[in-house]
C-alpha cells in the first residue's frame, strides 16, 4: 500500500508530517514538482498541465490513495483528478468554513493567507460566498512566501519584516483567526505565533486533511497499512540536491514542534 502525497514543493511535507504521526503504519510516496514551484504565481492553464504530469509520474510508481497536499493544486485540478483516477483522493482548501463557525460568537474577523492563484479561483470564491454570510472573511495573497520557504529562509528578522510589511494595513485587534491556506505556510507558524497578538488563533487544514484521509482509507478497507511509515521522495527533474532538501525540510518541520490547531 502506498499513499501519495503531492505538492509543488516542500509545503506538502507539513501534511506528510501529520500523516506520519496519525497514520504511522502506512507507506508514503512524496512528490514535489520542483521544476515548476511556485505554482501560486503562474497561470491556471500552466499549473493544470504541471499537476497532471506530476500525478501521472506518481501513478507510474504505483499509488493506492492520493493526498493533494496543496491548496493551489486542489483548487485547479481536484475534479479532473477524481475523474481520471479510481483510487481515493483527498484535496485541501483553506479552512474557511470551520473558522467562520469558530468566530461567529466572538464578533471578530477571519484573515485567510493563501497563494494568489488559490484566491483567484472560482472554487475559493464559491466557498467564501457559501459560508461567509456575515462577511467576516478577508483574504491576503502572499505571492513571495512559497519562494522564501523553498529557499529554507527561516531567518526571524527577514521573515518577521516580510510579515510585518504584509500585515501593515490590518488592524489585528479586529481578527480572531488567521487561516494558513497554503501548505508551505505552517513552516512559519512559530514565527507568526510570536508576532500576532495572543488572542489570534492560527489554523491550518493539515490535521483535518489527515482525518479525512483516515476516513477514506477505512471506507476502502485500507486502514490496516502494513507499512512502517516509510517515505520515498521523488521530484520532477530528479535533482539529488532537492531530494536532500526535502529530507532536511521534513526534519526541520518535525523538530520545530509546531502543533497545528486543527480545522475539522
Ligand atoms: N503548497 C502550495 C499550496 O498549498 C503552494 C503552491 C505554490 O507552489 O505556490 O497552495
Amino acid at each position: 500500500m502506498t499513499i501519495g502525497v503531492f505538492d509543488s514543493g516542500i509545503g506538502g511535507l507539513t501534511v506528510l508530517a501529520e500523516a506520519l504521526k496519525r497514520l504511522p503504519t502506512q507507506n508514503y510516496l512524496y512528490m514535489a514538482d520542483t521544476l515548476h514551484v511556485p505554482y501560486g504565481t503562474k497561470s491556471k492553464d500552466d499549473v493544470r498541465a504541471y499537476i497532471l504530469e506530476s500525478i501521472e509520474a506518481m501513478v507510474r510508481e504505483g499509488l493506492d490513495a492520493l493526498v493533494v497536499a496543496c491548496n493551489t493544486a486542489t483548487s485547479i485540478a481536484i475534479t479532473e483528478l477524481r475523474e481520471r483516477y479510481s483510487f481515493p483522493i483527498v484535496g485541501m482548501e483553506p479552512a474557511v468554513k470551520p473558522t467562520v463557525e469558530m468566530n461567529r460568537l466572538t464578533g471578530r474577523r477571519v484573515l485567510v493567507f493563501a497563494t494568489p492563484l488559490t484566491l483567484m479561483q472560482s472554487k475559493y470564491y464559491a466557498l467564501v460566498s457559501r459560508v461567509d454570510e456575515e462577511r467576516i472573511v478577508d483574504s491576503l495573497p502572499l505571492p513571495e512566501l512559497v519562494s522564501y520557504c523553498e529557499k529554507l529562509e527561516f531567518d526571524r528578522e527577514i521573515m518577521g519584516n516580510y510579515f510585518r510589511d504584509k500585515l501593515a494595513g490590518y488592524n489585528l485587534q479586529d481578527y480572531g483567526i488567521v487561516v494558513l491556506g497554503c501548505t508551505h505556510y505552517p513552516f512559519y507558524k512559530n514565527l507568526l505565533r510570536e508576532m500576532l497578538p495572543p488572542h489570534i488563533q492560527i489554523v491550518d487544514g493539515n490535521a483535518g486533511t489527515v482525518k479525512r484521509l483516515a476516513a477514506l482509507l477505512s471506507r476502502y478497507g485500507m486502514m490496516d497499512g502494513s507499512g512502517i511509515g516509510n517515505v520515498r521522495f521523488m521530484c520532477s527533474g530528479n535533482s539529488p540536491a532537492y531530494m536532500d532538501k526535502m529530507q532536511r525540510a521534513l526534519g526541520i518541520y518535525q523538530n520545530s514542534d509546531i502543533e497545528a490547531q486543527s480545522a475539522k
